[in-house]
């Protein structure tokens, strides 16, 4: 069976792709000459009609525009198929690729070992998708990491956090974040990132997309920074739509499409959030510099501890930093009888940058957030991100 269709007129690359399938895939590698690209998918897919591949890989030396363009077409007709484009990225090349559903960028120059990571991931894609949402049917060692960015009071920086923390993340891995807003009333992240999503969680999680994966992508909405973003829906009296199962299923399928899954709640603890933390690896605790919302964080996480669950990963993030509370970060650490992991000092550029739509780390300025965002991407990029550090799924677009 030929599980990897391969176009392109690089002899030496091909013979990493065929090196990285020998050396720990199954399945055989089928190459077709350049001019298929211009082909119909059907003409590619239908090679051999008992076993549709799994994989086709274009380029190098193959027109981008054409690959481009065959790629968004299989998007639609042939979604279970995942395509990988062979060629040098640009953030340009990065967000066409990402509208037109191709699941992932590789070099020209990357060796077998890395290749046969991505090969590896998109033949997993490729499985999830032919299954459904109804059985993710992937093992942690399989999934992305879920990150839930929580507190369980209000207006502490929990949307500027996630969305920061999703912006820094798809620079190491573009195509392989996707932010989820959970906060399903009020949600901002469509605000925060300067979208205007065409589709929203309800939309995901209700009518054809609960049981197909393949539709559940239609409703991600491309952001310029490289990720994906679930949205809020705008309207909050559709939030009752959204239930707890609807959420374990939506963010168990996302961790195996995406490296990075980072979800923004609603302050509290409601029945939602309950269902990101049952998935969560990660959990990003988020609490300002007063005493309401420390003690608020303590009884929390007291709660969540006997519940069991506290995810694995526990990142404390001290927002609004000032000298001027009459509280220091032992105090905070005191009360929380947690450590403190990241602090971020109170600044105007931080109001200013949601007001504008722009996270601040998108906007490329330094200053002493953005040094401590940066810490905070770290701690998820050191821990365990894979040498494969681009992660994708496919999609439609605002
Ligand atoms: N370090 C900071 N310094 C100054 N302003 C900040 C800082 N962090 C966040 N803000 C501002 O505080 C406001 C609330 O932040 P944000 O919306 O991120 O909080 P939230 O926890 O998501 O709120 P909600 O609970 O309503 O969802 C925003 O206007 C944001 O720009
Ligand atoms: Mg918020």
């Amino acid at each position: 069976m030929s599980r990897f269709i391969i176009i392109t007129t690089d002899t030496s690359f091909e013979q990493r792709v065929r090196a990285a399938v020998v050396g720990g895939l199954h399945g055989n590698v089928q190459s077709l000459p350049e001019s298929a690209i211009n082909g119909t998918p059907q003409g590619i897919i239908n090679q051999d009609p008992t076993e549709p591949p799994e994989v086709l890989i274009l380029g190098p030396g193959v027109s981008i525009d054409e690959a481009l363009k065959l790629a968004a077409v299989l998007d639609l007709q042939f979604p279970e198929v995942s395509v990988i484009l062979a060629a040098d990225t640009s953030p340009e090349l990065v967000l066409a690729a990402m509208r037109s559903g191709v699941r992932d960028i590789v070099s020209p120059g990357a060796e077998a070992d890395d290749i046969r990571i991505l090969l590896e991931r998109a033949c997993l894609s490729s499985a999830g998708r032919r299954r459904g949402l109804s059985d993710p049917g992937h093992s942690d060692s399989e999934s992305g990491r879920v990150i839930a960015v929580m507190s369980p009071k209000g207006g502490v920086g929990k949307t500027t956090v996630a969305t920061n923390l999703a912006i820094g993340l798809g620079k190491t891995a573009p195509m392989g974040v996707v932010i989820v807003d959970l906060d399903v009333q009020f949600g901002d992240v469509a605000s925060a990132l300067s979208l205007q999503p065409e589709h929203t969680l309800v939309d995901a999680v209700t009518g054809a997309a609960a049981h197909d994966a393949m539709v559940m992508k239609a409703f991600l909405t491309v952001h310029a920074g490289g990720i994906y973003a679930l949205c809020a829906p705008i309207n909050p009296h559709e939030a009752d739509l959204v239930t707890a199962d609807h959420i374990g299923r939506l963010i168990a399928q996302l961790a195996t499409e995406f490296q990075y899954v980072v979800v923004d709640t609603a302050p509290g603890l409601g029945e939602l959030a309950l269902a990101v933390l049952e998935q969560a690896s990660d959990a990003v605790w988020v609490v300002g510099m007063d005493i309401p919302s420390i003690k608020g964080l303590r009884t929390g996480l007291g709660v969540l501890n006997e519940l069991g669950l506290i995810p694995q990963g526990r990142h404390v993030v001290l927002n609004f930093a000032n000298r001027h509370t009459g509280l220091n970060v032992q105090d905070i650490e005191a009360t929380l009888r947690v450590p403190v992991d990241i602090v971020i000092p109170l600044s105007p550029s931080a109001s200013f940058a949601t007001n504008k739509g722009v996270p601040l780390m998108q906007d490329g300025a330094r200053s002493a957030v953005t040094k401590n965002l940066k810490k905070l991407v770290a701690r998820f990029e050191l821990q365990g991100a894979s040498s494969h550090k681009k992660l994708h799924r496919r999609v439609v677009v605002s």
